[in-house]
């Protein structure tokens, strides 16, 4: 048992947490909050509707809960799998890594038990340096927003062939994000909201 100055202490010295832990109970938004609004997801299943029949799996880098990962499993008419890559460095809940691992593995269960999903729980530059399958359909980057991960993360999705590449979070306040798409695809790429994708066939401009 504690005495209630060192509770008071305690409580101090982890404001920004505990303050977390109030938003997260009051604050429905908080379920959306790190992930695709609606309007992105729309352009990211014209993307996987685009490659339907491209063998290579979809791959996402940064799964968060695997709130998008689910709906790209459902939305998945062939064979296609969608390996998702995650080091569950970040989660906007507070979880620590073990937690946000073991609960977005439940969200996921039906896929993965069903081996439509597989989770890479490795960093994105490790998994691209090791990946040895087909060119993936569908690469979609929404992990580290820094302008060298994003940038290297592009390049990574090019150097292994990805019919289409995209992502998340192109917003003049994450200008990494934004520097990096522009310096791999000059004004060439589709965005809604703040998802970006490239490789697109004509006529998918929305
Ligand atoms: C913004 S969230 C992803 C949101 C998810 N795509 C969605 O729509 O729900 C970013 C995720 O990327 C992960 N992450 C951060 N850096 C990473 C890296 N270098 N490699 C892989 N995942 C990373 C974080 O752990 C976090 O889960």
């Amino acid at each position: 048992m504690i005495s209630r100055w060192e509770a008071l202490k305690l409580a101090l010295r982890h404001r920004p947490l505990l303050s977390q832990l109030v938003e997260f109970r009051h604050n429905p938004g908080l379920a959306w909050k790190g992930s695709l609004n609606e309007s992105e997801l729309e352009l990211l299943k014209r993307a996987v509707d685009q490659t339907a029949g491209l063998p290579g799996p979809i791959i996402e880098i940064g799964t968060l809960f695997g709130f998008t990962t689910a709906l790209l499993a459902s939305w998945v008419a062939d064979g296609r799998k969608v390996i998702t890559v995650d080091n569950f460095s970040w989660n906007p809940w507070g979880l620590v890594p073990e937690a946000h691992q073991a609960l977005t593995r439940r969200v996921l269960a039906p896929f993965l038990r069903s081996g439509r999903v597989e989770i890479a729980a490795q960093g994105s530059a490790e998994f691209f340096a090791a990946y040895a399958g087909p060119p993936p359909s569908l690469v979609f980057i929404d992990g580290d927003h820094s302008y060298a991960a994003v940038h290297r993360d592009i390049a990574a999705a090019k150097q292994v062939g990805a019919a289409v590449i995209g992502g998340h979070d192109y917003a003049p306040t994450i200008p990494g994000v934004v520097r990096a798409v522009e310096e791999h695809f000059p004004n060439a790429t589709v965005r809604r909201d703040t998802a970006w994708m490239w490789g697109l066939a004509e006529g998918a401009a929305v």
